[in-house]
């Protein structure tokens, strides 16, 4: 139990601490929302109890939901000066996320989500255009080249980038230039005093999120320390659970890597490095209002918790460097698990998981968490609040 611990070095809001960044990669759009008593039959005509618009989009959903958890993030994703963006700019600024190495193009027009959320059933049913989808429009958009305006960020300000599964090729290109700069930290320092200049000189770690029942998201899967796979996605797989979904994704996965699906009201389970399963129930609230952006906040509660723990098992380890260099005590300051897990040479990436931090305990105490926070988001219209109701989680132990 170190919550004192976790507490000194953490405090209650990273956003004042020296926590590195979490970035998102991904889409925003703008959700046009209605809440229905019931889901509308087809060709009627029915009146909304009620009717918002809000920012909407995966990685720009973790983003809010890591802001009101006090992390500091960022926003990776195209925009443009083009209608609604504005609405959207104005929404990240006012949740203090950040958004200033976005690529723009005038090419771009919002994405827009109609979404009908049924309060009798707690579905949320989601309509999504995106206007660049044509052929012509996308060959385009590649001209622009997103990994070249991805190479302008400097790597060194984040601790974690997630990545929300979408264009396949340019995720990948994306990963490997993180992969190739977490080489570099490694090659750059002598064996035994690796990550010396800790925290900043710390391998990124790298998440990916599964969710659109896409067959071609899959090739995303050996690129992730951490994969987040949605019940959408399993679904299209033909997975009717959870664990189902663990054991098969597991194979897909490289080496050492952790897997996590969550599943509605079921809750969610997970698999640790070493593939000892791990499950959390669901938290309902006493009534469910908005279930538009439950895997999003969930995501980003379970980011929130374990780059929490890899601060804090960084920290840890600086201590533990200070010890004399000839004492038995010393460890070696590798946060990854090259020395305990095996290669898997049927994968792409040549990379190793760097996930030292992720245990049974931690990874149980991260869905845990997130089923709490995401739990109490379906209580709520929206995502504001959930700061408050973190104020009462935050307390968790860590161990
Ligand atoms: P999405 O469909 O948005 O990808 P899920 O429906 O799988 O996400 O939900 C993600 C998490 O949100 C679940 O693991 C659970 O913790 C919480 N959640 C979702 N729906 C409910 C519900 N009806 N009751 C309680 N918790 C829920
Ligand atoms: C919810 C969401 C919505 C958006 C849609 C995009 O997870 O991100 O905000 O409209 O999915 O597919």
């Amino acid at each position: 139990m170190i919550s004192s611990f976790y507490e000194k070095i953490v405090g209650s809001s990273s956003q004042e601490s020296n926590i590195p960044k979490i970035l998102c990669v991904g889409l925003t759009c703008l959700d046009i929302v209605q809440t229905c008593k019931r889901f509308p039959k087809e060709d009627s005509d029915l009146s909304s109890v009620e009717h918002r618009w809000q920012r909407g989009g995966n990685a720009s959903n973790t983003c809010t939901v890591l802001s009101l958890l006090g992390d500091s993030c960022e926003f990776f994703g195209w925009l443009s000066s083009k209608e609604h963006f504005n609405f959207l700019q104005n929404d990240m600024q006012k949740y203090k996320i950040d958004f200033s190495h976005c690529p723009l193009t005038e090419d771009y027009s919002c994405p827009v989500s109609t979404v009908i959320l049924s309060l009798s059933s707690g579905s949320r049913t989601i309509i999504h255009h995106n206007p660049n989808l044509p052929e012509t429009a996308l060959e385009k958009f590649k001209e622009l080249n997103l990994l070249e305006k991805f190479k302008k960020l400097n790597l060194l300000d984040y601790s974690w980038i997630h990545f929300e599964g979408r264009n396949t090729t340019e995720t990948i290109s994306m990963i490997q230039y993180v992969e190739a700069f977490n080489h570099s930290l490694i090659k750059e320092t002598p064996n035994n005093s690796q990550f010396k200049n800790l925290p900043k000189d710390v391998p990124i770690t790298i998440s990916v999120e599964l969710e659109k029942p896409k067959s071609s998201l899959l090739d995303l899967l050996p690129y992730a320390d951490v994969a987040f796979i949605s019940k959408d996605f399993a679904k299209s797989r033909g997975y009717n659970n959870m664990s189902e979904t663990l054991k098969h994704m597991s194979l897909e996965a490289k080496s050492g890597a952790t897997i996590i699906c969550a599943w509605g009201d079921r809750g969610a389970m997970a698999r640790t490095p070493h593939g000892i399963m791990v499950q959390s129930p669901a938290y309902p609230p006493l009534r469910i209002v908005d279930t538009l952006g439950a895997g999003d906040t969930f995501n980003a509660a379970v980011l929130h918790h374990l780059n929490k723990v890899k601060t804090i098992f960084i920290e840890r380890e600086k201590i533990i460097q200070a010890i004399p260099e000839n004492s038995d005590e010393i460890l070696n300051l590798n946060i990854g698990s090259k020395h305990e897990i095996k290669y898997n040479h049927n994968i792409e990436s040549l990379e190793y998981c760097k996930t030292k931090f992720i245990t049974q305990a931690t990874l149980q105490e991260a869905i845990t968490f997130g089923c709490h926070i995401a739990g109490a988001k379906v209580g709520i219209r929206g995502y504001d609040g959930l700061n408050k109701v973190f104020g009462n989680k935050s307390e968790m132990v860590i161990s």
